[in-house]
């Protein structure tokens, strides 16, 4: 996969992008990380992206010239491009694993008060983290990426399987122990301890079902 990613801060993914399973599925040569300065596609004397809005008003506003030729540049067919914007569909775990699929996957990072409208006629999604606002795309591009990256086959191993996570099965993940098995008084549930593995299944089934009801009753629905 190839994550091509339109900033202005391009040195805000240094340690995301080089950390970690981030870092590995590059390593890999599984996923390779595209970072382009689209200011470097501005047309100003002052390398300018953003200008007054029409109309008036506070804020200013992404130019579409420098986003439209830095896309001319990239010359990726059938890419997902994804604007970061918090007026998008909510992203989520299904979203993470329809795009974990993907060649080519472009994300448009907004700053300032927002686009122009024209920069919408590019792209195939928007999307949001979250109702809250950030200053920037970056963040939300980033988030992006983890979640998708470790969703492809070979990039985290059998052992850190993603399969039982929350929001895979439907429901939340049950707890885990580790050593040592009692700590400042608290034990591990003998269960976890007996060997029987079907037991064990249906004690996780049963917290994961308990933990969703009582945080997330929404998803039982
Ligand atoms: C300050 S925000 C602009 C918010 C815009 N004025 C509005 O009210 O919709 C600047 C940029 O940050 C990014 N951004 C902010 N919040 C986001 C969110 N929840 N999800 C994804 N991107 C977000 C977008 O790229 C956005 O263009």
């Amino acid at each position: 996969m190839n994550i091509h990613y339109l900033t202005l801060f391009p040195e805000m993914y240094d340690g995301v992008l080089n950390s970690s399973i981030l870092k590995r599925a590059k390593d890999k040569g599984i996923v390779d990380y595209n970072l382009i300065n689209f200011r470097d596609y501005s047309n100003s004397k002052h390398n300018k992206v953003d200008d007054y809005p029409y109309g008036g008003g506070a804020g200013m506003v992404l130019k579409p010239e420098p986003v439209f030729e830095a896309m001319d540049d990239l010359e990726v067919d059938n890419a997902r491009v994804i604007l970061l914007c918090p007026q998008g569909a909510p992203f989520n775990q299904k979203m993470a694993e329809d795009l974990s699929t993907e060649e080519d996957i472009v994300f448009i990072c907004g700053h300032y008060e927002g686009y122009d409208e024209r920069i919408r006629t590019l792209v195939t999604d928007e999307v949001s983290i979250g109702d809250y606002v950030l200053t920037g795309g970056e963040l939300a591009s980033m988030t992006m990426t983890d979640a998708i990256v470790r969703l492809i086959p070979d990039v985290i191993s059998k052992q850190e399987s993603h399969e039982q996570d929350s929001f895979s099965t439907g429901l939340l993940e049950h707890p885990h122990y580790t050593r040592p098995r009692e700590y400042r008084g608290m034990k591990v549930p003998e269960v976890l301890l007996s060997g029987d593995h079907k037991k064990i299944e249906e004690w996780r089934r049963d917290e994961s079902l308990k933990r969703t009801r009582e945080r997330r009753p929404d998803l039982l629905e």
